[in-house]
C-alpha cells in the first residue's frame, strides 16, 4: 500500500515526467518475478539487472550470433542471457568478485561432479593445516575459530585442479565468508552486527554449495547453454579496452548510479570475500567519479550544468564530486560509442539519484552524452523497481535520521548509432 502511494506521488504519467522521450512501460516491471530467480540467486550482487528486462531488450535489439557488450557487467546477468539466447558476449568489470560470480553463472557443470567434489571438500578440509592469513581488521569481522575454519576451507578449495569447479566453490566460499562474518548480511556496506551470532563455517558452506548446485544445474536443464562465445574480463572501461572499433551490435549495460561513497559501494560489498581470496580490493578507488577534479564547462549536456548549479549553491564540494562522476561517465560513453557498429544499439540502464535533495536526471544527461558522439536517442523506457533491489530511501542530505525517497524508477535509455 505504502509503496503504491509513493509511486502515485511521482506522477509518472504527467507531461513533465514524460519529456525526453520517456515512456512508462509497466510491462517491464516484472514485479512478481524476483530478480534473483534461478542462476541469478548464486551470490547476491547490488543493483543486479532484472533478467527478464535483459531478455526483452536482447530480443528487441539484437539477433542470434550478434555481439553483445556489457562494460559494467557486475554479476553477469547479460552474459547468461546472451549465452542461453545464442548471442556472443563480452563483459568487463573492475570488481574481481563480480567477474568470478559472472564466470560461475555462465559455466554449466554436471550435478554429480559438483556433489562429489562437495563431499570431498567437507570430508577433507578439517584435516588441512590452516595457513596463516591476516588482513586489516580481520579480528573485528571474524572470531578466532571462524578464521581457522575458513582458512582450512580456502586451502582445500585452492587445491582443486579444475578451474571451473574451483571457481564454483570459491563463489560458495565468498558467500560463506559474508554469512559467518560479523557483518549485517543484507547491507551492501560493511556494517557490524550489534549482537554476536555464530554461524558454523562447515554447515554454512555445505548449505550454500548445495543450494548453488541446485540453482546452476536446474537452470541449465531448462535453459540450455548455446555454443556462443562468452568473454569475461577484469577491465576498467576507462583504461583503453582491447576491443575493436565498430565491432559490437548491442551494448546492454547499467553503469554505477554515482560515486561509490554516496551510492552503492561495490568495493565495500566485496572486500571481505576478496581479502579471503587474497585479492586486493581497489574497486571503490577506481570506479567512475573516484578522482577529484574541478568543474569545467565542456561536457555536452546543459541539463547537467542546470543541476550542478543548484547543488553548488548548497555545497560546492558535493557539486565537484558529482561533476567528477559525469566526467568519467562521458569518457566511458565515448569509448563505448566508438565500439558500436553503425546502426547498432545501446540500452543504457540508469537510476536518477538525488544529491542535496536535487534530482540528477542521469537518463537525460546520458542521452545528451550519447547524442554528442553520433547516436540518436530513440526512447527511454521507464520501469518501476522493487524496493528490494535498491535502497528506496536514503539520506542524500547526509543528515542522520533524515530520509527522502529516491530511485523508484529505472530508466532504460535506448539509442542507435548513426
Ligand atoms: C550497476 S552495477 C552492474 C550490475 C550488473 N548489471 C548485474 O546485473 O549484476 C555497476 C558495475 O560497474 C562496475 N564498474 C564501476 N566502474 C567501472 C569501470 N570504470 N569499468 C568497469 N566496471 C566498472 C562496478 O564494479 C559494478 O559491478
Amino acid at each position: 500500500m505504502k509503496q503504491e502511494f509513493l509511486f502515485n506521488l511521482s506522477h509518472p504519467e504527467t507531461d513533465a515526467f514524460l519529456e525526453y522521450k520517456r515512456k512508462r512501460e509497466p510491462a517491464f516491471d516484472f514485479r512478481s518475478i524476483p530478480a534473483s530467480s534461478g542462476v541469478y540467486g548464486i551470490h547476491p550482487y547490488p543493483a543486479m539487472f532484472h533478467f527478464r528486462v535483459v531478455r526483452q531488450l536482447l530480443s528487441q535489439f539484437s539477433s542470434k550470433s550478434q555481439w553483445v557488450f556489457d562494460p559494467f557487467m557486475g554479476s553477469g546477468v547479460a552474459a547468461v542471457e546472451s549465452l542461453i539466447h545464442q548471442r556472443h558476449f563480452i563483459g568487463y568489470d573492475i570488481n574481481p568478485l563480480a567477474v568470478l560470480i559472472a564466470k560461475v553463472r555462465t559455466t554449466p557443470l554436471p550435478r554429480a561432479l559438483l556433489s562429489r567434489t562437495l563431499q570431498h571438500l567437507i570430508a577433507h578440509f578439517p584435516r588441512i593445516a590452516p595457513t596463516p592469513i591476516n588482513f586489516r581488521n580481520i579480528h573485528y569481522w571474524f572470531d578466532d575459530a571462524t578464521i581457522e575454519k575458513l582458512s582450512q576451507l580456502r586451502q582445500a578449495i585452492f587445491h582443486l585442479e579444475d578451474s571451473a569447479i574451483r571457481n564454483f566453490f570459491l563463489v560458495s566460499f565468498a558467500e560463506t565468508v559474508r554469512r559467518v562474518s560479523r557483518t549485517k548480511y543484507n547491507e551492501f556496506k560493511l556494517l557490524r552486527k550489534k549482537q554476536e551470532t555464530s554461524q558454523d563455517v562447515l554447515q554454512t558452506f555445505q548449505a550454500t554449495s548445495l543450494r548453488n548446485i541446485d540453482l546452476l544445474t536446474r537452470f541449465y536443464r531448462s535453459h540450455p547453454a548455446s555454443t556462443s562465445t562468452v568473454i569475461l574480463q577484469e577491465q576498467n572501461i576507462l583504461h583503453n579496452p582491447p576491443l575493436e572499433n565498430e565491432s559490437i551490435d548491442l551494448v546492454l549495460t547499467s553503469p554505477p548510479y554515482g560515486d561509490s561513497r554516496t551510492t552503492v559501494a561495490y568495493g565495500q560489498f566485496s572486500r571481505l570475500a576478496l581479502q579471503w581470496l587474497g585479492i586486493e580490493e581497489r574497486v571503490d578507488k577506481t570506479s567512475l567519479g573516484s578522482k577529484a577534479c574541478e568543474i569545467t564547462s565542456d561536457l555536452p549536456s546543459p541539463l547537467l550544468y542546470h543541476s550542478l548549479e543548484k547543488i553548488e549553491a548548497r555545497d560546492e564540494k558535493r557539486a565537484r564530486e558529482v561533476f567528477a562522476f559525469y566526467k568519467d561517465l562521458l569518457a566511458a560513453i565515448r569509448t563505448i560509442g566508438a565500439i558500436v557498429k553503425p546502426g547498432g544499439h545501446v540500452c543504457f540502464v540508469v537510476g536518477n539519484r538525488r544529491v542535496k535533495e536535487i534530482e540528477l536526471p542521469t537518463d537525460k544527461i546520458s542521452a545528451d552524452f550519447f547524442e554528442s558522439v553520433g547516436f540518436t536517442h530513440l526512447q527511454t523506457i521507464v520501469r518501476a523497481i522493487s524496493n528490494k533491489r535498491m535502497p528506496s530511501e536514503n539520506s542524500p542530505s547526509n543528515v542522520k535520521g533524515k530520509k527522502s525517497s529516491t530511485m523508484r524508477y529505472e530508466y532504460i535509455v535506448v539509442l542507435q548509432k548513426q
